[in-house]
């Protein structure tokens, strides 16, 4: 198997020409790199069967050797896959282990697929491969959490919440909108992603070491065949260069940061107190002591992946941060912090998904909040700008003395009497009280964009076509 380590012991049976004795225990340890990067390995044996297929087809090895090297790459792809590949941390990396495979399998042939090519532009190769398959999928799983507000969001069109600012009752809203609001961050982030396969679509192979090579190779065709768009344009840039895992990290960190604000909706609504929504069993925890509790472990965990991402990112913003050009073993730490932030984005969106798909909304208790706090203070001083053409800063002042007046008889706006409204301002008269409910409120509010539910129900229809 690739264990077999004969010369490694000695000297690298990669480079030991140049090497008397092989690397201290410490050496081999900071170095090594196969303990993460062998997730790597199908990238990497991708790669290499159109790094071969190319270098064949430009005469630059025989048809021969390349069927050996293709069907030696595709034997090492199916050992991996089910398990019977034993990766060796002396033969440091996956690109090593895979070849030192391929020379036990299919003999001296195996030497040549490294013609015309380095680790360099084959790692940010497999890297590039990797973190494209990611954001794909990520893409996928925002339209899904997408897809589950919509329905959400269709569902309760109509149904009054109060709307906050400084988590104050502010106005009346309906659910839907503040569905809504969430499909408008996750779509946002959908659309940073699909930016970002776009940017990255372009293959690195080819660029060798740093300088390119003088081997006839062709790098359009490599690019096609490994699906990017067309190969990169500076050798050096292309070996350096590691934009594509920050901005996934930072695309991370974004959606990251919307999922965190969902996640403590969902903790604050799903609190007693607030009780607007009630997570499924699904999705929420007991307590090992107090039996009458349900948390919301899920979205408080959710919140906490937040950390985590961003950690990601700085760290790999800081790894990169003055680094000289081109290649620097620095860079082989990039890859931890993008799975690690992959499959917390991904875990942090399934939940999501999962919670905002299952849990169950409570309008009547939305509807009884929204009309606490006088959230319906701004249609009554709209009602008087409107009816009685007072100027909106005296109908501020006006609306404040009816709450005013109301907080101190201990009562909503709309249960104070009409005489009390009159003896604050003489032209109000008791159409007033159509404004003073909630759904009034709600329905009033038709501006593009607005919570009215007319308009939500045109934003939905808006995304149901664009997702
Ligand atoms: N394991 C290395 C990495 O992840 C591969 C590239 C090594 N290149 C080199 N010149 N030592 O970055």
């Amino acid at each position: 198997m690739a264990d077999d380590t004969t010369d490694t012991k000695s000297s690298n049976q990669m480079w030991g020409g140049r090497f008397a004795s092989g690397p201290d225990a410490i050496m081999e340890e900071i170095n090594a790199s196969i303990g993460f990067d062998k997730k790597l390995f199908a990238q990497d044996i991708r790669g290499s069967i159109a790094h071969a297929t190319m270098l064949a087809h430009q005469g630059i090895i025989s048809a021969e050797d390349k069927d050996k090297i293709v069907h030696g790459l595709n034997t090492i792809l199916s050992e991996i896959e089910s398990g019977n590949f034993e990766f060796s941390r002396q033969l440091e990396d996956i690109h090593m282990n895979v070849e030192a495979r391929l020379a036990t399998l299919i003999g001296p042939a195996a030497g040549r697929l490294h013609t015309a090519r380095s680790r360099n532009d084959q790692v940010a190769l497999d890297f590039r491969l990797w973190v494209k398959e990611e954001l794909q999928k990520t893409e996928q799983m925002l339209t899904r959490l997408i897809a589950a507000f919509l329905d959400r969001a269709a569902e309760h069109a109509e149904s009054v919440m109060p709307g906050f600012t400084h988590l104050q009752t502010a106005q009346p809203v309906t659910f839907g909108h503040h569905c809504m609001a969430y499909v408008e961050m996750f779509g946002r982030d959908r659309s940073r992603v699909r930016h970002a396969i776009e940017h990255l679509d372009e293959s690195p192979i080819g660029a060798a070491a740093l300088a390119g090579t003088g081997y006839p190779i062709d790098r359009h065709m490599t690019a096609k065949a490994l699906g990017f768009r067309e190969p990169t344009r500076n050798s050096i840039d292309t070996v350096s260069d590691r934009d594509f895992a920050i901005e996934f990290l930072s695309i991370a960190a974004i959606a990251g940061m919307h999922l965190s604000r969902l996640a403590e909706e969902i903790v604050i609504w799903s609190t007693p107190q607030f009780g607007f929504v009630r997570l499924s069993d699904a999705f929420s925890t007991g307590s090992s002591i107090m039996p009458q509790k349900k948390n919301p472990d899920a979205a408080e965990l959710v919140r906490a992946k937040t950390g985590r991402i961003n950690g990601s990112l700085v760290a790999l913003l800081t790894i990169m941060k003055g680094l000289p050009l081109a290649y620097s073993k620095d860079m082989q730490e990039d890859k931890e912090q993008v799975f690690d932030a992959a499959e917390s984005l991904e875990l942090a969106i399934a939940a999501m998904t999962g919670m905002v798909r299952d849990m169950t909304v409570n309008t009547a208790r939305m509807k009884a909040a929204a009309g606490s706090g006088y959230s319906t203070a701004t249609d009554l001083a709209d009602w008087l700008v409107r009816e009685a053409g007072l100027p909106f800063r005296d109908a501020h002042h006006v609306t404040g003395r009816a709450v005013a007046l109301a907080e101190s008889k201990g009562c909503d706006l709309a249960e104070l009497p009409l005489s009390d409204l009159q003896a604050i301002h003489p032209d109000i008269t008791d159409k007033v009280y159509d404004v003073l409910t909630v759904e009034a409120s709600v329905a009033s509010r038709k501006s593009f964009g607005g919570t009215a539910p007319s308009e939500v129900r045109k934003q939905i229809a808006f995304w149901r076509a664009r997702n």
